[in-house]
């Protein structure tokens, strides 16, 4: 077994994807071709936002939002520290500085109560990251950020097809971002990512950093520093395939969470991932607690059924964010997070007699 087996998954679009591929040979237009504009279009259609820039990853996403929304030296994001690492490289890049909130210990989200004591006269914004596929808080964030004059940048790289009160993620705030990193719920070959928003002149100023700051009108006339981050055409053509596809995908996590969140009632200390009221919640990962997280690894590992410990490390005890002074016990909820959770394969394709392995190997470590 294998923690994600994309094998599946993609046989089904293969020779869709073999024939948008060669279009796209037969047009050569590798580069903001065609395939791109559309997707994009459909994608910001299909998020009900007015506009969706596609990047070449879900790090530039987040980099050149919060540029474009002009945070740099000097800023402070408040942001959560039980995620992937780009989340907080990507503040600190911008040379403004990562500030750290812990979580809410059932949803793993960053825990908005705590949100207003870490504002200072720096704060430019909030970085709120949907886990695993779970909404953020997204009614209390908006009400702190309008308070307090901040701007929104959603880390929905995980969260793609997720909702809050019915509506998806990426449009609560002033910038949405996503990643198309293969294992994503809407996955690519390859890197890709998208940021949406709903206004014009932070769409503008995004399209003009993601081209090395070329002028609309004139590419060899540069109007700012930007970079080279576009979505490749190859990509935009087979992530369009999937993209009519997502909802279905999503269900099909989401009948495995519930398959195993009712296996999993009751059984030894396990503390399943609980979803917050009206919420939509995509299982980008399917974690659970326990105490006895590394002798449970262990145990499924002999049984030949692959975990992952997402995330061991704290963003704010990484070696490359010790310049920001944090040392363990600054996050309670976090670190104590990071020393229990266990991730299990989930992802549609996963079949119901490996999931039922699963399960019977799990009870059968707490029996
Ligand atoms: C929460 C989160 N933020 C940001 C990223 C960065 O996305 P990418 O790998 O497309 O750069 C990821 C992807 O792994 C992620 O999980």
């Amino acid at each position: 077994m294998q923690f994600l087996d994309l094998t599946e998954h993609h046989s089904a679009i293969e020779k869709e994807a073999i024939e948008a591929m060669t279009t796209v040979f037969k047009n050569g237009d590798f580069i903001n071709g065609k395939a791109v504009a559309q997707f994009e279009k459909d994608f910001a259609t299909h998020h009900g936002v007015s506009h969706a820039l596609g990047m070449n990853s879900g790090t530039d996403a987040l980099l050149l939002g919060l540029e474009a929304l002009g945070i740099g030296a000097g800023d402070e994001v408040i942001t959560s520290a039980f995620t992937f690492f780009a989340t907080a490289e990507a503040i600190a890049q911008t040379g403004a500085k990562p500030v750290f909130v812990d979580i809410d210990p059932a949803t793993f989200n960053i825990n908005s109560s705590l949100i207003e004591n870490a504002i200072t006269a720096k704060t430019k914004a909030i970085l709120p990251v949907h886990i695993f596929g779970q909404p953020a808080d997204m009614d209390s964030i908006l009400a702190i950020a309008k308070k307090h004059n901040l701007k929104i940048i959603e880390d929905a790289c995980q969260a793609v097809g997720a909702e809050y009160k019915g509506k998806k993620v990426g449009g609560f705030g002033d910038i949405g971002c996503f990643s198309f990193f293969p294992s994503k719920n809407l996955g690519g070959c390859g890197d890709g990512g998208m940021a949406t928003t709903n206004s014009q002149e932070v769409a503008a100023q995004m399209k003009l950093l993601k081209s090395h700051g070329s002028s609309p009108t004139d590419k060899y006339f540069n109007v700012a520093l930007g970079y080279n981050s576009r979505l490749d055409t190859i990509q935009a053509a087979i992530l369009a395939i999937k993209l009519p596809r997502l909802k279905q995908y999503n269900e099909m996590r989401i009948a495995h969470a519930k398959a195993y969140n009712t296996a999993f009632a009751g059984i030894g200390d396990i503390v399943c991932h609980a979803t917050a009221p009206d919420r939509v919640n995509v299982y980008h990962q399917y974690t659970i607690r326990t105490s006895k997280r590394n002798e449970l690894k262990d145990h499924l590992e002999s049984k030949g059924i692959p975990t992952m410990i997402y995330y061991r490390v704290p963003l704010h005890l990484q070696p490359a964010m010790s310049y920001l002074g944090y040392k363990s016990g600054d996050l309670t909820e976090t670190e104590k997070a990071c020393g229990e959770v266990l991730s299990l394969p989930i992802y549609p394709e996963l079949s119901v007699e490996n999931r039922d392995m699963i399960i019977e190997s799990m009870c059968g470590f707490f029996r």
